[in-house]
């Protein structure tokens, strides 16, 4: 059976999404610093494949051939992260305009190209000096950040209306300072704690300094945070498994969330961390800082999660080992898979997750305007002999989501645009150049772009605003 078409409001923002350090390539270029990823990827053992971020897709050179792409598919938006390491190479201080030129060349290429730009001002390349002196478990940090922001927002906001101030900060704290699977590598649970306040506290500080702004044309500046809420459902019904999830929604969603939409850390978490932490870093007024009004949330969402805090009776192939969930006051917790249909990251598809996301945040914020500022796949795609990419599993994933968020915005939540993950294939961070998430093929020996089956079906779904039977 098919199913019928559906049909987005007028208005609706369709676009793509990218990060600097995944794309750009050109890691030296007219003056960049290096980035702790630049670092974490030289690091024998901490990227598969030893890949590193060049060339990437040398976005920073092809950056004209990249737009042209975009106006082939007929996005309206894109959404692109701002390297911070090429705009203040040691982190603060001197300005280094070459790099910040870049960002400039992007703007008008893509406003002359009718394309709206949506910049996000972290995407985790922190310069590595600020790493050096502490990284987001120190205070100062955040203040650079603030310093920084400033810096891009006075140089783009004559023509940028829509600013994201840190993509994915539960990454950054978690996988980057607890975990240490991603940049710096860091495994110190107390230390992620302080990054995660820290790096609220640079997102408050940030959006402050951008509300209130104006483009030339006379448009108010929006500001959001994109984060990446997590869907967890308990495995079983039982209290250690309800519990689990309690904790781990905590640590994954709340910590961020409550801070940011209501001026508070959640009362449960403070407690589940106690050992680890006094949130003694939270200085008064902080919460104040953190929660200054956004006008826009972007969600990041992928895949639900399952799960369980006593995997006793569980089939243990399907139990994902050594996980931990946050590796902070949750050890003992593991994900369970169902059984369901998984992408080339092992994520099991399930698009009613995307519906449950934002129907919770819609009503957690009423009137607060949400985006999904990342959602897609990565599929083990070939250029087949006929020069195309066939990808129809692509196809079927976006087809399924893109239903369950139009589901959601007739059960009246107020989502307002969706960006596609990713634009083009791209340096999946620890994973290397091993999973593509593109709707753009890249050959990296030669940088060959071709648009794949599922670009083509997007393409269709913008012009049309209907996501078709
Ligand atoms: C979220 C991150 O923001 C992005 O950088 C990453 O490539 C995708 N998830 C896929 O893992």
């Amino acid at each position: 059976m098919q199913d019928a078409p559906v049909r987005f409001p007028a208005g609706f923002v369709w676009g793509a999404a990218t990060a600097s350090f995944q794309i750009e390539g050109a890691t030296t270029a007219d003056g960049r610093g290096p980035s702790i990823w630049d670092t974490f990827a030289a690091t024998p053992g901490a990227v598969a494949g030893g890949d590193t971020g060049e060339p990437a897709t040398d976005h920073y050179r092809r950056y004209p051939e990249d737009i042209a792409l975009m106006r082939e598919l007929g996005l309206g938006a894109y959404r692109f992260s701002i390297a911070w390491p090429r705009v203040l190479p040691g982190g603060a201080g001197a300005v280094n305009r070459a790099g910040l030129d870049f960002y400039d060349r992007l703007v008008d290429a893509l406003l002359a190209a009718g394309i709206e730009p949506w910049p996000t001002l972290y995407h985790w390349d922190l310069p590595q000096p600020l790493e050096d002196a502490g990284g987001w478990p120190v205070r100062d940090t955040a203040l650079r950040f603030a310093e920084y922001a400033a810096v891009v927002h006075d140089a783009l906001g004559d023509r940028v209306a829509n600013w994201t101030t840190l993509n994915e900060p539960w990454c950054s704290a978690f996988l980057g300072y607890a975990q240490g699977v991603h940049a710096p590598g860091r495994r110190e649970p107390a230390a992620a704690l302080a990054a995660v306040h820290h790096l609220l506290l640079a997102h408050g500080l940030a959006a402050e300094r951008i509300r209130g702004g104006r483009t030339a044309d006379g448009r108010a500046h929006r500001v959001g945070l994109v984060h990446n809420q997590t869907v967890l459902r308990p495995h079983t019904g039982s209290p250690a498994d309800l519990d689990a999830a309690r904790r781990v929604d905590g640590l994954r969603n709340r910590i961020f969330t409550d801070p940011v939409l209501h001026g508070r850390y959640p009362d449960d978490v403070l407690a589940d961390v106690a050992a680890v932490s006094d949130f003694g870093f939270v200085r008064d007024g902080d919460l104040a800082t953190v929660s200054t009004p956004i006008d826009l949330l972007g969600v990041n969402f992928y895949n639900p999660q399952w799960v369980a805090g006593d995997v006793r009776g569980v089939d243990p192939a399907a139990v994902e080992q050594g996980d931990g969930a946050t590796w902070v006051g949750s050890e003992d917790v593991r994900f369970v898979l169902q059984g369901l249909p998984q992408t080339a990251m092992g994520w099991e598809v399930d698009a009613s997750g995307l519906y449950d996301v934002l129907v919770r945040l819609a009503a957690e914020k009423p009137g607060l305007e949400l985006y999904v500022t990342e959602n897609g796949a990565a599929y083990d795609d070939e250029v087949a002999a006929d020069g195309a990419v066939h990808d129809p599993q692509r196809i079927g994933y976006l087809d399924q989501h893109l239903r369950a968020a139009h589901r959601a915005i007739a059960d009246g939540v107020p989502l307002r645009g969706y960006f596609a993950w990713s634009l083009l294939d791209n340096f999946e961070w620890a994973l290397g150049y091993s999973r593509r998430f593109g709707l753009v093929h890249v050959d990296y020996p030669t940088q060959h772009r071709v648009i794949k089956d599922s670009g083509r079906w997007y393409a269709r779904v913008v012009r049309s605003g209907e996501v078709p039977p």
